[in-house]
């Protein structure tokens, strides 16, 4: 089984960026921790800061893997383009947001993505990864 995890804009600087809010781990330290978690998985990992890039890789990986895992960061609430590819690709897309976008700012509040989505796991942390990932193995 092959999962594509797909990371959007600031999510690079997981880590050192509000910390309080996003956690003090680096993607990189919590995907090891993921990859032992499920051995059997073949993951994928992409992270950009662009709109097209993230657009073309969810064309990309919509036709070569079995699921993606989005979170599309800041875009998640600007992109009709990243809402687009999602329903035009076959693979099933998770939508993972790290902190709780429902108890954040209003303009968080609203999702281009979600609608296209299997679902959307969001406010339980770096965690929300592996519950997709879960979800995904076992539908
Ligand atoms: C985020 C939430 C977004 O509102 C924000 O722009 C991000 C990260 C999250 O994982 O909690 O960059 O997607």
């Amino acid at each position: 089984m092959h999962i594509a995890i797909i990371n959007g804009p600031n999510l690079n600087l997981l880590g050192t960026r509000e910390p309080d809010v996003y956690g003090s781990q680096t993607f990189e330290q919590y995907f090891e921790t993921l990859k032992e978690k499920f051995p059997k998985v073949n993951f994928s990992y992409f992270q950009s800061n662009i709109e097209g890039e993230l657009i073309g890789e969810i064309q990309k990986m919509g036709a070569a893997c079995d699921g993606i895992i989005l979170n599309a960061a800041a875009y998640t609430h600007t992109s009709v383009g990243l809402g687009d590819a999602i329903s035009a690709i076959k693979a099933p897309v998770v939508e993972v947001h790290i902190s709780n976008i429902y108890a954040r700012e209003e303009y968080r509040h609203h999702s281009f993505l979600t609608g296209k989505c299997k679902g959307v796991i969001s406010g339980l942390g770096l965690k929300g990864y592996e519950l997709a990932v879960n979800y995904l193995v076992t539908k």
